[in-house]
């Protein structure tokens, strides 16, 4: 007897972003995931471009029937940081000047529309997201009861034992709204950190891509496009596996394969805490003593699973294969 894999619907939250357009790919094309909506926030550009982003790669991607819902454009306390254009471009997206697009944004927030779903579908909805936790953290305060009726939340943020990329201990979605972070690592419900630890170890390649590209023409090429930004400043900054073949880092598009395969992952769990100030601010901090701590900062704090190992080329590959056998 064959077992089914479960589909899972999925909202992802997100800021578009090069690498977020990936992860967006892979929803649409993996057979087990039904990808509900988009929503935005600011991070990779302001929340305005990323919008934008959203909207036009669903338009590319053939997907108009995702709804998009626009979310925060500040952090919930802290000043927004620039956004990383010498990372993801001043369009966020590569500055490959996309059209501009014909689908338009819900007539509600982020945080709304979030809560909508899951209200209407409790137990069933997963939550991916791939940017600042600014819009989760106002879902939660939308619908204090929303954690139990969410089926998981997978994050795509933080590194346990791994360099940061904003700062020596810092990575850039938890940085950008630190206290959302933590409201989200606080909330008790299901929820696995995908973060730097694994996401450096996932490299995906310009001969990939190029697969991709040969498989999809106008798919492929929109993706091959907007992330030659990417490539240089990696190829600039960070080591490259093959001489002629450059990677970057697949940091969203694991978090959506994690969902869907999650046996290539290895785990540790504990109560958690994101910094929100001084020199460690956005350093994601767990506990893994097995103590009981009575220190009022750590007390009631639900268990977390952080992700610390992985299978880089066999999660590569998933999202590779998938993006190749999809018909666009
Ligand atoms: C994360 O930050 C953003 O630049 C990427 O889109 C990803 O979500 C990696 O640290
Ligand atoms: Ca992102």
């Amino acid at each position: 007897m064959t077992t089914m894999s479960p589909t899972h619907k999925v909202i992802i939250d997100t800021d578009p972003g090069i690498d977020d357009v990936q992860a967006i790919a892979f929803a649409i094309a993996h057979k087990n995931i039904e990808l509900l909506a988009l929503t935005t926030v600011f991070g990779n550009a302001d929340v305005k471009t990323t919008t934008r982003n959203a909207l036009s790669t669903l338009e590319v991607l053939d997907s108009e029937s995702v709804q998009v819902a626009e979310g925060a454009e500040s952090p919930l306390s802290t000043n927004r940081l620039d956004a990383p254009d010498f990372v993801h471009g001043i369009d966020g997206l590569g500055n490959i000047a996309l059209a501009v697009p014909q689908k338009v944004v819900e007539n509600m927030s982020a945080a709304e529309l979030i809560v909508e779903y899951v209200n209407r579908q409790p137990g069933e909805i997963s939550l991916v997201a791939i940017g600042p936790l600014t819009n989760l953290a106002l879902a939660l305060e939308l619908d204090p009861g929303l954690a139990s009726k969410v089926k998981q939340v997978v994050v795509m943020g933080g590194t346990v034992i791994a360099p940061g990329n904003v700062t020596p201990l810092a990575e850039a979605n938890f940085i950008n709204d630190p206290h959302a972070a933590d409201i989200v690592l606080g909330a008790g419900w299901p929820i696995t950190i995908i973060g730097l630890d694994v996401t450096m170890k996932v490299s995906l390649f310009d001969s990939d891509l190029a697969n991709v590209r040969e498989k999809h023409p106008s798919v492929g090429e929109f993706i091959w496009n907007s992330s030659r930004h990417y490539v240089d400043f990696y190829k600039a900054h960070y080591p490259q596996e093959r001489e002629v073949d450059p990677s970057t880092p697949m940091h969203d598009a694991s978090a959506l394969v994690y969902l869907v395969e999650p046996s290539l992952f290895e785990l540790v769990s504990g109560p958690a805490r994101v910094i929100c100030e001084g020199i460690a601010i956005g350093q994601l901090a767990i506990d893994r003593s097995n103590r009981k701590f009575e220190l009022p900062d750590w007390e009631n704090r639900p268990t977390i699973n952080a992700a610390v190992g992985v299978q880089g080329p066999q999660v590569k590959d998933v999202f590779v294969d998938t993006l190749l056998d999809y018909s666009w």
